[in-house]
């Protein structure tokens, strides 16, 4: 399968052609086969430069970045930000001027503020992929999401995903969604109001208690974390009082089990909060799997994109 156009970066969902999303999804099957044999390496991006720049922290993305970069054979460096000049007052778009002296072929960016990722694709050569803004988007969580749950369902089309807990708040939500409505799935959400995003597409069905909700017969039930470092003041009384109303709790486990309902978590998870450890351990849960993919999606990420793709293009 190849490309008509190259695209330089990767900075949400909603820009992507279906034909892009496919691409993606399709040759990451090749890379996670590359998993099971005893050398994991491939010479595919030998000699380019990936940097990892994270104003927030992160433990799955960047790490799956750093292991995916370093299976195609990339130089990986982290930019370690509490130790950079980040911390004297340099400016993001500085410290892009400094690393495109340095010649990187790619960025992985984070940050907290919702357009950062773009502002820093038209400031550089290299190819810069968002790895989450603000409240923004996390095209990469989504592309190995859409990659997960196809690996276990094949088609998505006409299957139902309920995602579950602060909606408003979340670049998961918004990235996630995007992807399994273009690859076909019906969507819901469940919670509080206070966390239902203000604008819903009109097929989006929306819940605020299990019963209607698992009444609508979801196949895949997709928790979100309760992102209380966003959050200025809590939108629900106590973690008990969440958990009780839109956690998943041991005996909503239960129905789960006796349904045979998929379930998804981005990580880090709030245990005790959205869900249980009865939760982490249910043998239809996909976590750990969403880990592991996140590694074959994200170095079929780095093989698409084209660093300077507008300028030789
Ligand atoms: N899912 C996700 O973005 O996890 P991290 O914050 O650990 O990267």
């Amino acid at each position: 399968m190849s490309l008509k156009t190259p695209r330089k970066d990767l900075l949400d969902i909603a820009s992507l052609s279906d034909e892009e999303i496919e691409f993606v999804l399709a040759n990451a099957v090749p890379f996670k086969d590359l998993f099971k044999r005893s050398v994991k390496k491939v010479p595919t991006l030998k000699g380019r430069t990936v940097l990892t720049l994270f104003y927030e922290p992160s433990t799955r993305t960047r790490s799956s970045f750093e292991v995916a970069a370093n299976r195609l054979s990339a130089d990986v460096t982290h930019f370690d930000i509490e130790s950079s000049s980040v911390v004297k007052g340099e400016s993001v778009l500085d410290t892009v001027e400094t690393l495109e002296s340095m010649r990187a072929d790619y960025i992985v960016v984070r940050h907290k503020q919702s357009g950062t990722p773009n502002l820093i694709a038209k400031n550089t050569r290299a190819s810069v992929i968002n790895a989450g803004d603000g409240w923004h988007a996390h095209p990469t969580q989504a592309l190995l999401d859409a990659f997960t749950l196809r690996e276990k369902m094949r088609d998505l089309r006409g299957a139902r995903a309920l995602i579950v807990g602060d909606i408003q708040h979340s670049r998961v939500a918004r990235s996630t969604s995007l992807i399994l409505r273009r690859l076909g799935m019906s969507l819901a959400y469940l919670a509080p109001g206070s966390m239902m995003p203000r604008e819903t597409p009109d097929e989006v069905g929306l819940f605020g208690n299990w019963d209607d909700a698992l009444s609508w017969r979801p196949d895949v039930v997709y928790l979100l974390r309760v992102q209380s470092e966003r959050l200025d003041e809590p939108f629900f009384p106590t973690a008990a009082e969440y958990h009780k109303n839109y956690g998943l709790t041991d005996a909503r486990v239960g129905i789960l089990r006796e349904r045979g309902l998929w379930l998804m978590h981005p990580g880090p998870v709030n245990r005790g909060v959205e869900i249980t450890d009865t939760g982490m351990n249910y043998e239809r849960s996909l976590i750990n799997a969403q880990v592991e993919n996140g590694i074959a999606v994200r170095m079929s990420v780095l093989y698409w994109l084209r660093p300077g793709a507008l300028e030789d293009s």
